[in-house]
């Protein structure tokens, strides 16, 4: 049974629709995919990386919060967002072993630690499960506007396959931003976990991001140059302004996802998207271009 004061609320989008990730990466990928910029391209490397611990850690943890939940709208959500992050993290796991075999085995330890923390994670209690998956997506909701809205400074240049892939997982995470929040509020609802959620989904997520980005600095020695310790300050501080305000805004008791409007960008993302014919290759964002429009014709 859901929390008796829970209500359901319809969220912004129609539908949470589930779609294919159809992206061809080249086998020699190159690792540094943003030019000039290995900071920022391991710092991306390394939050890929988590994807395929935490994705599949989510999907379970909103299977069992299912069993206590009655309200039929909450459920369908719960589908559309577990379709959606398997799909995340199976692409990621492709991006991720040809990262490994493009120069970085090393991340192949990283990864074997971050299972470990993962599974510990799933054996706390649900409550507090579902308060780390709200949290974490309450950050998640600040990425897609900082890498939506500032597509251009941080991918001016980069590979379109690894940028439009970010975009579209960008995407995605906002079309089902209310429901790990609603999931949390059906099954507890209680202010004080939710909140200690906000940091424990956002820090330890990010942590294990940095460990896979400095593990990579390490092994291309980055750190020696000067202008990469800058980057890595530059990068941190970035990350911290652009996503921080969301962490702050979701401890509010009142807070609610569906205060954070959607980027225009997605939204012409989605529309553009609901035309393209399906099982065809996905069309790639002009990174060389000023604004990095939608890939697709948005006229018909
Ligand atoms: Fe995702
Ligand atoms: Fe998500």
């Amino acid at each position: 049974m859901s929390q008796p004061n829970y209500k359901y609320v319809p969220k912004q989008v129609d539908e949470i629709v589930i779609r294919a990730f159809a992206f061809e990466f080249a086998d020699d990928i190159d690792p540094l995919w943003v030019p000039n910029n290995p900071v920022r391209s391991h710092m991306f490397n390394g939050l890929s990386l988590t994807m395929p611990y935490l994705e599949p850690y989510l999907i379970k943890s909103t299977q069992k919060a299912m069993a206590f939940i009655d309200e039929p709208e909450l459920l369908s959500d719960m589908r559309g967002f577990n379709g959606q992050e398997a799909r995340h993290y199976q692409c990621h796991r492709r991006l991720n072993e040809l990262l490994k075999s493009n120069g970085y085995p090393e991340l192949a330890n990283v990864e074997r630690r971050m299972a470990a923390s993962f599974e510990r994670l799933s054996n706390r209690s649900l409550r507090t499960q579902l308060a780390y998956n709200a949290g974490f997506e309450t950050m998640t909701n600040g990425f897609t506007h900082w890498l939506i809205n500032k597509r251009h400074k941080l991918f001016h240049n980069a590979s379109p396959h690894i940028t439009s892939f970010w975009l579209m997982h960008m995407v995605e995470e906002t079309e089902h931003k209310t429901v790990a929040f609603d999931a949390y509020m059906a099954y507890s609802g209680k202010y004080l976990p939710r909140a200690i959620g906000v940091f424990h989904g956002s820090f330890h997520l990010v942590g294990w991001g940095l460990i896979g980005m400095w593990t990579a600095l390490k092994k291309d020695r980055a750190l020696r140059n000067p202008r990469n310790v800058m980057g890595l300050v530059r990068e941190i501080s970035a990350l911290l302004f652009n996503v921080g305000p969301y962490l702050l805004r979701a401890l509010l008791p009142w807070h609610n996802p569906r205060c954070e409007d959607d980027p225009k960008w997605m939204l012409d993302w989605v529309a553009g998207h609901a035309k393209w014919p399906a099982g065809e290759v996905l069309p790639l964002v002009d990174t060389s271009s000023h604004d990095m429009p939608v890939p697709f014709r948005t006229n018909g």
